[in-house]
């Protein structure tokens, strides 16, 4: 069982930064029956990429979003626009050969050019701000792969040199810096785009979830109050809720802490970073209604299968203090996405012999803000008929390593519930019932079922959002069951003690 005090003593709002300045539009949610060239499925970044190029093209599109547009694990990361993935060209010259890694390079240039453009053309105001990226070591024992990932970048046509030291107010043993990149407010970004797809003609609906997708006349997309019929269907939900090539085993659902903090002069930082050494840290600047911010990122572990978040933002509270000028913790939350074996997103086309007209997107190894916006540009391409140089690399159906995908199980059992203190949650076994249940402030329980409705794994207890995690494809669920994050549809069972 988790440290149940840890909890109660982290600060800060629990809630993304971005947020806080953004100026969201309500848009209302579907009802009754529709009809559109294209629907797509999911309002983050690459839903709304996909769309925006569709209305571009004079095409109609309807764009279902379960949540608030931009705000789930676009309007949770850290939104550096970046063509610097960590380590990654080497990696990839080596594994999958110069072609791909050219592509991927090509991909994500593309990408960031285009969010430049964007932001421009439709003038959104998003806190853009070009700075240098560096991917930094404490080690001086592997300046040697800053050294071979600067040559392979370079080789890509990337520019990229290897500097002494990252400008970070503790002692770094080299770096590699990437100059003219960008960071922005994701929110506001998304929200942007959604301004744009509807001056366009496009239709945005909110709270709307999709909760099946059948072969109509071509598809059929249905939300609880709604149909959409459509010759085109994209899902963009981060992680697929249906593909006809699954995706679940071909990806690792991985999450992160993230913790905004007050700063009093963000100059110093003149750039975005990450460490390439264990445990490894991200760290840029950022700002919400009343301030400089800095947010630190810390390293990634198995959705649904850590028993203690909260203790991992107790260390990265204390690491931060250690090494940065910071203040208070004004925002905290944890966010998620999903690796892939080759460290390449799945996008494009499943099977468009048997499902044409299906498109996904997902796998995006924490890098899909550039990845995101290519694949949109990608998928929308596809759908023009204007194909595009990286199909092949983001091929969604390539082989893969099947040992990659790892289930894990519950890490919240106990065994019973008076062992869940106030503000705690944990899992009973009960026969053949297994019950989720958290305990509130004034010591009430309130109990779902801990099956998760994608694929019946149980749920963990997150004890820092709240939240219940499933550990097999990261699907997550509130505290009373509704549901936030996909592959399922469906909220978890409610449950009378
Ligand atoms: C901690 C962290 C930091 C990151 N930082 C960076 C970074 O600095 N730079 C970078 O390039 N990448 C970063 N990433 C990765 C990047 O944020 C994501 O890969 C990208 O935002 C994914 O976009 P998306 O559109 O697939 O997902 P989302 O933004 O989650 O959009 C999917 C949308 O689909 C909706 N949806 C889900 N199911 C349904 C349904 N059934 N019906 C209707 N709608 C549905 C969701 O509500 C959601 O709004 C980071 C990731 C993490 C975890
Ligand atoms: S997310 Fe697949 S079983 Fe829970």
């Amino acid at each position: 069982m988790a440290d149940m005090t840890k909890t109660a003593l982290l600060g800060g709002k629990n809630a993304s930064c971005w947020a806080a300045t953004a100026k969201q539009r309500c848009y209302s949610s579907l009802a009754g029956s529709s009809r559109a060239e294209i629907v797509i499925i999911g309002a983050g970044i690459v839903g709304l990429t996909t769309a925006l190029r569709l209305c571009e093209a004079g095409r109609s599109v309807i764009l279902l979003e379960a949540l608030r547009v931009g705000c789930q694990v676009t309007g949770r990361s850290t939104a550096k626009i970046t063509t610097q993935h960590g380590l990654i060209y080497d990696n990839l010259i080596r594994d999958m050969g110069p072609a791909a890694a050219q592509s991927y390079a090509d991909a994500n240039r593309a990408g960031v050019d285009q969010i430049l453009d964007w932001t421009i053309a439709h003038r959104i105001e998003c806190d853009l701000e070009i700075k240098p990226a560096y991917a930094y070591t404490t080690d001086v024992a592997r300046r040697g792969e800053l050294t071979a990932e600067a040559n392979a970048a370079r080789q890509v046509g990337l520019d990229a040199e290897v500097v002494e030291r990252a400008p970070l107010p503790f002692e770094t043993a080299g770096a590699l810096r990437f100059p003219d990149q960008a960071q922005f407010n994701p929110i506001q970004y998304s929200v942007g785009l959604a301004r744009a797809v509807e001056a366009l003609g496009g239709r945005v609906f909110e709270m709307s979830r999709v909760v099946s997708i059948d072969e109509g006349s071509r598809w059929r997309v249905s939300t609880d109050n709604g149909i959409v019929d459509a010759e085109n269907v994209v899902v963009a939900t981060n992680m697929t809720i249906k593909s006809p090539v699954g995706m679940a085993n071909r990806t690792q659902p991985r999450s992160h802490t993230a913790i905004a903090f007050r700063l009093d002069d963000p100059t110093p930082f003149d750039g975005f970073f990450l460490g390439i050494d264990e445990p490894t840290r991200s760290i840029r600047t950022a700002r919400d209604d009343k301030g400089p911010l800095l947010l630190v990122l810390g390293p990634k572990f198995n959705t649904g299968q850590e028993a203690d978040v909260a203790g991992r933002f107790v260390e990265l509270e204390a690491w931060a203090r250690a090494n940065l000028p910071v203040g208070d913790v004004a925002w905290r939350w944890c966010n998620e996405d999903y690796d892939t074996p080759d460290r390449v997103p799945y996008a494009g086309e499943p099977d468009p012999d048997k499902s044409p007209g299906f498109h996904i997107a997902t796998g995006f190894n924490a890098w899909g803000i550039s990845n995101g916006t290519a694949v949109g540009k990608l998928i929308a391409g596809r759908i023009l008929r204007q194909p595009c140089p990286w199909e092949e690399l983001y091929d969604p159906a390539r082989p893969y390593d099947k040992t990659f995908h790892v289930n894990g199980s519950s890490r919240s059992i106990v065994a019973s519930f008076d062992e869940i203190g106030p503000g705690e949650g944990g899992v009973v076994v009960s026969g053949k019932q297994k019950i989720a249940a958290w305990r509130d402030g004034s010591g009430k329980l309130h109990a779902v079922s801990a099956v998760c409705t994608h694929k019946g794994c149980t749920v963990s207890w997150n004890n820092a959002d709240r939240t219940w995690d499933c550990s097999c494809h990261g699907s997550i669920f509130a505290a009373d069951g509704s549901l936030i994050h996909g592959p399922a549809r469906k909220p978890l069972h409610p449950v009378d003690l």
